[in-house]
């Protein structure tokens, strides 16, 4: 089959698009808001996007807490979903009222970060702190505004669970990352295989 994903004929019951960029790995967002109180959500419009310098991104259907705390503070956290945190992580995904901390809401433990003010989950084996470098608004081909903005952070300092290093290499399968597919389902990273890029 083939469609016009302008127009979504694809006659199928639901959009497939976000079953054909997949997986995707989720940015467990932590940030404060300008009274200092915690919100954590999952964003998978969430990817690493340069290492020099290192920045990730992550992308918000519409002004939501993150994107503004991310905005109005200059700061967040991207935090490793894990197959272990998978229901904590679903539970932050529900839309809490400004103010209530998704942390209290799933159970979750705090953790100080280093450089910026926005805790981190304990429990994640991964954590980015990152300052806020550029909101994107992202547009169409008309050059009309996209419903999606791209909230742009430069890391700026680095958790890793010791337990998930191996040998001195981070053992993904250790820390087995959930990634957002299509529809309801999830991918977990628990097997691994190695390719070496072709001599140049
Ligand atoms: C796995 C997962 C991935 C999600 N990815 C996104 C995303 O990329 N962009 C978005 O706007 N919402 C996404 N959502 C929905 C947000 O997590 C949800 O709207 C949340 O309430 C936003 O919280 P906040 O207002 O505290 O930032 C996702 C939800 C789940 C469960």
């Amino acid at each position: 089959m083939h469609y016009d994903p302008r127009r979504n004929d694809h006659g199928l019951p639901r959009d497939p698009f976000k079953a054909l960029v997949a997986p995707r790995p989720i940015g467990w967002i932590s940030t404060l808001d300008t009274d200092g109180r915690a919100n954590l959500a999952p964003y998978s419009y969430f990817n690493a996007v340069s290492d020099h310098p290192h920045l990730v991104m992550f992308s918000s259907m519409g002004r939501k807490h993150s994107w503004a705390n991310a905005e109005e503070t200059g700061e967040f956290v991207c935090n490793l979903a894990t197959y272990a945190l998978r229901e904590a992580m679903n539970i932050t995904s529900a839309p809490a009222p400004a103010g209530e901390s998704e942390f209290e809401l799933a159970g979750l433990e705090r953790a100080p970060s280093v450089v910026v003010k926005p805790p981190r989950v304990a429990a994640s084996p991964v954590a980015l702190e990152c300052k806020t470098v550029k909101v994107q608004p992202l547009f169409n081909l008309e050059g009309e505004e996209a419903r999606y903005t791209m909230v742009i952070g430069e890391v700026v300092h680095i958790h890793i669970d010791d337990a998930i290093i191996k040998d001195g290499f981070v053992s993904l399968a250790a820390a087995e990352p959930i990634a957002r597919c299509g529809y309801m389902e999830y991918a977990h990273v628990s097997e691994l295989f190695k390719m070496a890029r072709p001599a140049t």
